[in-house]
């Protein structure tokens, strides 16, 4: 486990460090089925693939395999004009959760590409706490208020800064429980 995600996390810089991420699709299935491939390939067998088992968290129960393709078609139809659209279409793929593993920090880089290429802003993640993230989370699929309010206070307009896209990926695997040099 901790292997993977060390793994993973390598793989998630190469994605930025070897602009890799300017050929990925914005705001589609397909291109969060890129990042996840990049991020898991080799890792996890179905890397870039849609589930076909259901799968859930907490007390809540993700997207119905069986629908799971027809619900991401309207999903990639969903507008990404505003913040509250985009924030939107964040929460209904949170919702799909299309793939076993790895949609955590799959769908956070998809987010900040449609946030960068749409508003030119992306979210400082270093600065998001994971308690308040993951409740936020929690709360999305009955009231996204929470989740807007907590990620619009920490939009940044500096879409090239290395560091807050390195330190935002770090945070991303930090609320999976991976923390970066505490390997075993
Ligand atoms: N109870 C919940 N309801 C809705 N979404 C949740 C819930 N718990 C966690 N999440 C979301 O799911 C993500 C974790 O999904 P997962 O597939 O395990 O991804 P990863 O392995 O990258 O963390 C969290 O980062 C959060 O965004
Ligand atoms: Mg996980």
């Amino acid at each position: 486990m901790k292997r993977i995600n060390k793994q993973s996390l390598e793989n998630a810089y190469r994605l930025f460090e070897s602009g890799a991420i300017d050929n990925i699709e914005v705001g589609t299935t397909r291109g969060l089925q890129q990042i996840h491939t990049y991020l898991f390939g080799g890792l996890y067998d179905f890397a870039g693939q849609i589930r076909t088992s259901n799968i859930s968290k907490g007390n809540f129960r993700f997207a119905t395999a069986l629908y799971l393709n027809e619900i991401l078609v309207k999903i990639e139809q969903m507008p990404e004009h505003t913040f509250e659209e985009i924030l939107a279409k964040y929460v209904e793929m949170n919702i799909a959760h299309p793939f076993m593993e790895g949609n955590g920090r799959a769908m956070r880089i998809w987010l900040d590409m449609l946030l960068k290429t749409r508003l030119q802003k992306v979210v400082n993640w270093q600065f998001v706490s994971k308690e308040l993230y993951l409740q936020a989370m929690e709360r999305s699929p009955i009231n996204d208020l929470e989740l807007r309010t907590l990620l619009m206070a920490h939009l940044s307009d500096e879409i090239n800064n290395r560091e807050i896209m390195f330190k935002g990926i770090e945070q991303s695997y930090y609320y999976e429980g991976y923390e970066k040099g505490n390997d075993d």
